[in-house]
């Protein structure tokens, strides 16, 4: 059972849509659906675009829309204020409270280029007071990202809450960790996510002009992966780590947070050994897209580079999309840590760039056009739905 719109809630509203993959982002009109028991209708007010949009539009990436027949509705995360809950829904939230999530784009009740989405509570954070919801919605789509790649991809441990006193210290507290891309939003969750639970021996390979505020999230070393010996200055790095126990990789734990053919894994190939595990953010992109060039993408990692791995390397392509299979983090991550971690000021959200326009299908499309020049550096893209609050 559902409850009603309440009567100052259209019965329909906007959202942003492609239908054709390389075609232009269109405007399309959807009814606004109340919500059931555990759902809540949120009014739309920002949004942040992500490479996945790109994928998705330009790509045509697993859109699943029948073919190019229907509009498929972009956006991975929202931002806004709760305008109703539905009937008997266990929850602390309320009428009125400014709260943000990510969604499945493609979604049509939840994707979060729209200006009404209703969603279940689990993908919903109330926005800790003093941070705005320009910063808010820079963070779920990546931290959650940045969990479930440690946790289901790294395979380490992330307790919650952390035990007080500093009773718990990580098993591997001392291996490293090389994060490649740290500067990217994914690559800066990361870091903060390993710092918070006491991984210390994080390695950032990330563009020179990031390294002194990579450090300050918890990079120990930094390399700069335009350098023309980026992968001499690590592996001469690694000649310097002990390691405890015969065998052991002395990389044992690797993040791809771009997922670039050329640009991540082939560099990578050479740098992991027997024993490490490599995370790479999905698709892998043999091609980035251009203004007149079609990107080439890849879903299964396991086609970057074959034969180029050492033996024993294990690689893993991350699927954010399913993370809410560990029940824990589906019914924490977002209503209890995510809020948590940011009121504690634990995490720090990624620095915004707000994109104006005049109505919200310019802004959703100069959003799109920025990311496909690859003109995001070491920050979010931000823009506004809804011109008017109710
Ligand atoms: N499968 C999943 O579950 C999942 C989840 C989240 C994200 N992703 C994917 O992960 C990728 C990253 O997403 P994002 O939102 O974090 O991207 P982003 O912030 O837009 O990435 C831009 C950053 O990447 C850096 N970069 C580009 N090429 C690099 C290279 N070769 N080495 C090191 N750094 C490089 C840029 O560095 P400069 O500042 O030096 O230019 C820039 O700071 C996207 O393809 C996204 O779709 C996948």
């Amino acid at each position: 059972m559902a409850s009603p719109l309440p009567a100052s809630i259209p019965a329909t509203h906007a959202a942003i849509a492609v239908t054709v993959p390389g075609t232009p982002l269109h405007l399309t009109t959807l009814p606004t659906v109340p919500p059931s028991t555990n759902e809540a209708l949120i009014h739309v007010t920002h949004t942040a675009s992500t490479p996945l949009n790109l994928h998705r539009a330009v790509g045509g990436l697993m859109l699943d829309n029948a073919g190019g027949t229907k509009p498929f509705i972009l956006g991975s995360s929202y931002g806004g204020t709760v305008v109703a809950l539905g009937p008997s829904t266990t929850t602390t939230l309320s009428v009125g409270d400014k709260v943000f999530g990510t969604v499945q784009d493609g979604a049509e009740k939840e994707a979060g280029f729209q200006e009404y989405v209703t969603v279940p509570t689990w993908r919903v954070s109330k926005l800790p007071a003093g941070m705005t919801l320009e910063e808010g919605v820079t963070v779920p789509t990546n931290l959650v990202t940045a969990v479930h790649t440690v946790v289901a991809d790294l395979g380490l441990e992330l307790p919650w809450p952390v035990p007080a006193g500093g009773e718990w210290v990580p098993r591997q507290r001392d291996e490293v960790v090389l994060v490649w891309g740290a500067a990217s939003s994914v690559g800066q969750y990361v870091l903060q996510v390993l710092r918070h639970w006491g991984y210390r021996h994080v390695l950032a390979v990330a563009g020179g002009k990031h390294h002194e505020s990579l450090r300050g999230l918890g990079a120990r070393e930094c390399f700069d992966y335009r350098g023309e010996n980026v992968v001499g200055e690590i592996l001469g790095y690694l000649d310097k780590v002990e390691v405890e126990g015969g065998g052991r990789s002395r990389v044992p734990y690797i993040v791809d947070c771009i997922g670039s053919l050329e640009g991540t894994l082939r560099p990578l190939s050479k740098i992991a050994e027997k024993g490490s595990k490599v995370a790479v953010m999905l698709p892998v992109i043999n091609v980035h897209a251009g203004q007149d060039r079609e990107p080439e993408l890849e879903m299964d990692v396991n086609k970057a580079l074959p034969g180029q791995w050492k033996e024993g390397v294990e690689l893993r392509g991350v699927r954010t999309h399913f993370y809410y299979k560990n029940e824990f983090l589906k019914n924490h991550l977002q209503p209890e840590i995510i809020p948590a971690l940011l009121a504690q000021g634990v995490v720090q959200p990624n620095k915004q760039r707000v994109v104006e326009g005049k109505t919200m299908l310019e802004r959703a499309q100069k959003a799109l056009d920025l990311l496909r020049d690859q003109a995001v550096s070491g920050e979010k893209l931000v823009w506004r739905l809804a011109d008017e609050e109710i």
